[in-house]
């Protein structure tokens, strides 16, 4: 079976509806037909200042989202970076072959580190997609289901792989980016031309918060002033946005819901998704909730998926060092 390989930060309280509908839906159908390592990215998390203990709860809290929208730990390894010392000790090979330009043209990189000076941009964070790339290069990954702002970072992991192999004799499969059609970019309620991101919580859907709030937050949607529910991006970014969101939770296609809209005003499309995301969220916190209160059994699905991962990435890691010219260890 093909393989997969994709992960999530533990940065927030709660993922959001845009991580759901652009990258672990996604997860969810794959782990049917392929071999799936999916993982939960506290390295990555630390590239800007985490405290330890919220980290701690986050990564938690990850894990049992993971599970509650529908990650099967019996069909698919689901682990937390740091359990895998293989991420980062393949990370500091692929860095030796990264460029410093090449590195620095990630346009991620450059919009977080814009926002501060110098001496707070972390070395960590400028790596970044390096680390990411030895994510996914360890597990041999045919396919990564990635958000449309990930596929540079993938294009750089390709890039990486067949440098590798060009120079070293082949190692690695060349990954393709798995990025849906329809979602691969959620927009921001308050601001329909970014992308829905943690750092606007008026804008964001939080699957964790109060469904209500959910729904107050979809009816409050920037939209425009004209009346006709239709999709149009570049006209009608904020109607297209929610038109998205309404498709991609009921499986009507966004045909049939300008048809069924029409002539009815924004009133009634943005309550009636609102209550299309209540009842969407409102199982999902209550399997999150189910998870939590079994830290033990939790603990024990990551320690299964950590053991697996490992077996995976340390033959990957063992031949790398081999073709590098790393003497082996006795
Ligand atoms: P992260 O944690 O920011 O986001 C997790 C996934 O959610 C997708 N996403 C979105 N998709 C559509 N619309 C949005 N508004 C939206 N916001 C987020 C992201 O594209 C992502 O797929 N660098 C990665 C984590 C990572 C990774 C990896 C991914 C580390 N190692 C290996 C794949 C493979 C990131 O920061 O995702």
């Amino acid at each position: 079976r093909p393989r997969v390989l994709s992960g999530i930060q533990p940065t927030a309280d709660s993922f959001h509806l845009g991580n759901y509908l652009g990258a672990l839906r996604e997860w969810v159908v794959m782990q049917d037909d392929h071999d799936a390592f999916y993982c939960v990215v506290d390295l990555h998390a630390i590239t800007v200042a985490q405290d330890p203990e919220v980290l701690r709860q986050r990564t938690r809290l990850s894990a049992a989202q993971l599970l509650a929208i529908g990650i099967d730990p019996d069909r698919s390894t689901l682990f937390v970076q740091s359990h895998v010392p293989e991420h980062a000790q393949l990370s500091w090979v692929l860095e030796c072959l990264t460029g410093f330009g090449e590195a620095g043209r990630m346009t991620q990189f450059k919009d977080k580190s814009a926002r501060q000076d110098a001496d707070h941009v972390s070395v960590g964070l400028f790596t970044y997609p390096v680390l990411q790339a030895a994510d996914i290069l360890l597990y041999q990954a045919d396919a990564v289901p990635v958000g449309e702002d990930q596929r540079q970072h993938l294009e750089l992991t390709r890039n990486l792989a067949q440098r590798f192999n060009s120079r070293y004799g082949n190692t690695f499969t060349v990954p393709a980016a798995h990025i849906p059609k329809e979602t691969a970019k959620i927009y921001d309620l308050q601001d329909p031309t970014s992308k829905m991101s943690k750092s606007v919580p008026a804008g964001v859907v939080e699957l964790l918060e109060e469904p209500k709030r959910s729904a107050k937050k979809i009816r409050s949607a920037v939209t425009d002033l004209e009346r006709e529910i239709r999709y149009d991006v570049d006209n009608k970014p904020g109607i297209s946005n929610l038109l998205v969101i309404y498709s991609a939770l009921t499986g009507r296609s966004i045909a049939d819901l300008e048809a069924a809209y029409e002539g009815k005003g924004y009133g009634d499309l943005k309550k009636e998704l609102g209550e299309v995301v209540v009842e969407f969220v409102t199982p999902f916190q209550r399997q999150v909730r189910a998870y939590l209160d079994d830290p033990a059994e939790l603990d024990k699905v990551l320690h299964r998926g950590a053991e697996r991962a490992r077996e995976v990435s340390a033959e990957t890691l063992r031949s790398v060092f081999d073709r590098v010219g790393f003497l082996r260890p006795m």
